[in-house]
């Protein structure tokens, strides 16, 4: 009995040792130690020992046992270790190889160009509001002095959504809510960017687009004049657009102001020759501004015996147009992200 275990032990190192991958090498370990296994068998033919015997076989069979586990282990680890190697031979990284490049977003020039306003009003003391998408009649209209009926409403076609609600066609809205928010009546100057909608859809017109509304109220003998108007428009569009534009104010009619401007810029493309931008005139329209109603103040608050002030509102999307030189406003809109992408080295700028 000991010679065929000592035969099995040969047979199972060497079977060991011929093993040339670790799958054949699972097969020898159940060959050889597993239940019905050649070592196990010869356990169990112990009962025909002498019982003296039965110890010496035992322990000879663990031996021989453990010898094979040890041989298998040994072989595993190498097979383990050859595999480790291959793995990193196969994946070594060549650093001199260029990265793939992470394509970022970039900021929509619209929310440039509200950023950049917000900074500057902030600088001159304003605070930046905002004010609902969905608006009620009262407040697009009829605090701004524009009664159910009134004319000037078909200035501005409406997306209704109920009888009172509708898509805010102007920013402007957002006066009356300032006003009739601030009940201390502290002094106001705020600005509030935003979308607005209107029911047109043509090559410079979308249904949905940007404003920007800044409004201003003070004590009488403070003086908020029509000087202070101009010279924040001034800077305002000076610094959005250029140093060089210079500004024209034009009589006009707001509901909500009076008086009413219409504030142009020097055409920034000719210069004020004359061009296809500024249809030949040499000036590009951009703001509609005033000094605030007396009926919008006593609305919404304010006692126009002792309050006065100005407000002014304009287009993001045109700002944007003429900050960029942009075209087309649909590019603003299609998302395209050829057009987009331009705007990313404006970061560095
Ligand atoms: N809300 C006006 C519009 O959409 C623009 C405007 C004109 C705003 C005069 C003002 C203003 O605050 O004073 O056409």
């Amino acid at each position: 009995m000991k010679e065929q275990i000592n035969k099995i032990k040969e047979q199972a190192l060497k079977d060991i040792s011929a093993v040339e991958e670790i799958k054949t090498l699972n097969d020898v370990k159940v060959k050889y130690l597993g239940k019905k296994g050649e070592l196990t068998s010869v356990l169990r033919g112990m009962g025909s020992l002498l019982p003296e015997e039965r110890p010496i076989i035992g322990s000879l069979v663990n031996e021989v046992r453990e010898e094979i586990e040890q041989a298998i282990k040994a072989k595993e680890e190498k097979f383990q270790e050859m595999e480790l190697q291959e793995k990193l031979e196969k994946e070594t990284i060549d650093i001199t190889l260029p990265g793939t490049k992470i394509k970022r977003g970039s900021k929509h020039p619209v929310n440039r160009v509200i950023e950049e306003i917000e900074d500057l009003f902030v600088s001159m003391g304003y605070d930046v509001v905002s004010g609902p998408e969905l608006e009620t009649d009262e407040f697009c209209f009829e605090r701004l002095n524009l009664p159910k009926g009134h004319p000037a409403r078909d200035m501005q076609d409406s997306f209704y959504i109920t009888k009172e609600y509708l898509l805010r066609t102007q920013t402007s809205a957002v006066q009356a809510r300032t006003m009739l928010a601030n009940t201390e009546k502290t002094p106001i100057r705020m600005i509030c960017a935003g979308k607005t909608y209107r029911r047109e859809d043509d090559a410079t017109h979308s249904h949905q687009f940007g404003q920007v509304e800044g409004l201003v109220i003070d004590k009488k003998e403070r003086n908020v004049s029509l000087a202070d108007l101009k010279g924040t428009l001034e800077i305002f569009v000076k610094k959005l657009i250029g140093k060089n534009c210079e500004l024209r104010f034009r009589p006009s009619y707001f509901p909500f102001t009076e008086p009413s401007y219409e504030v142009d810029v020097s055409c920034f493309k000719c210069g004020g020759k004359g061009c296809s931008l500024c249809k030949q005139t040499g000036w590009i329209e951009v703001l509609g501004a005033g000094i605030v109603h007396p009926h919008v103040l006593e609305m919404n608050g304010y006692n126009p015996e002792l309050y006065g002030g100005f407000a002014f509102g304009t287009g993001l999307d045109r700002l944007a147009m003429f900050k960029y030189a942009i075209p087309d406003m649909r590019y603003l809109y299609t998302n395209d992200i050829r057009f987009l992408s331009q705007f990313d080295r404006k970061d560095e700028e």
